[in-house]
């Protein structure tokens, strides 16, 4: 059972790239974390999580059908209130994604404790040391959660 999980879509990588960065900051913060693609992630990923952090590339203006589809029917099917997370993505033109999916996950439960990053497709080092820091911040409250 891990602490928090990390639940990210990516079709060309950069976001899978950004997960990768949010992992080593979780495991920084000492909390046990799982990483699953949303294809293989499933409702007891999320409902054995204290915290759970979604990622998803900007498609059409908005996060992922794919992640859509998870948000709406695994998250919901979870009961994800009492839980702690945060939300990060990729985009090249426009940042709508994240705000939508940070939206989402407020309007199911999920008590967000980190800004979200969205990452302009490739990043930096800098971008890549927020999304540790915003690893950490997940981890840290759902250690607390688990103690
Ligand atoms: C079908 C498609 C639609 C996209 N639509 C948008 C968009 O509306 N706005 C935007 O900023 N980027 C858009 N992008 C760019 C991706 O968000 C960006 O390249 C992202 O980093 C890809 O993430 P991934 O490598 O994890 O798949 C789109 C990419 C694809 C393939």
């Amino acid at each position: 059972m891990a602490d928090v999980v990390i639940i990210y879509d990516s079709r060309t990588g950069n976001t899978e790239k950004a997960a990768r960065e949010v992992l080593a900051g979780v495991m920084e913060s000492g909390a046990s974390v799982d990483i699953k693609k949303v294809d293989e992630a499933t409702v007891d990923d999320v409902r054995r999580a204290k915290g759970i952090i979604l990622g998803s590339p900007n498609i059409n203006d908005n996060y992922s059908a794919k992640m859509r589809s998870f948000v709406e029917t695994k998250l919901v099917q979870a009961k994800p209130h009492e839980k702690v997370g945060a939300a990060f993505g990729t985009y090249k033109w426009n940042m709508d994604n994240l705000k939508r999916l940070e939206n989402d996950l407020r309007w199911k439960g999920v008590r967000l404790v980190a800004e979200g990053i969205n990452v302009h497709r490739h990043g930096d080092g800098e971008v890549a040391k927020k999304l540790r820091e915003l690893g950490r911040k997940v981890g840290e409250e759902a250690r607390k959660r688990s103690a």
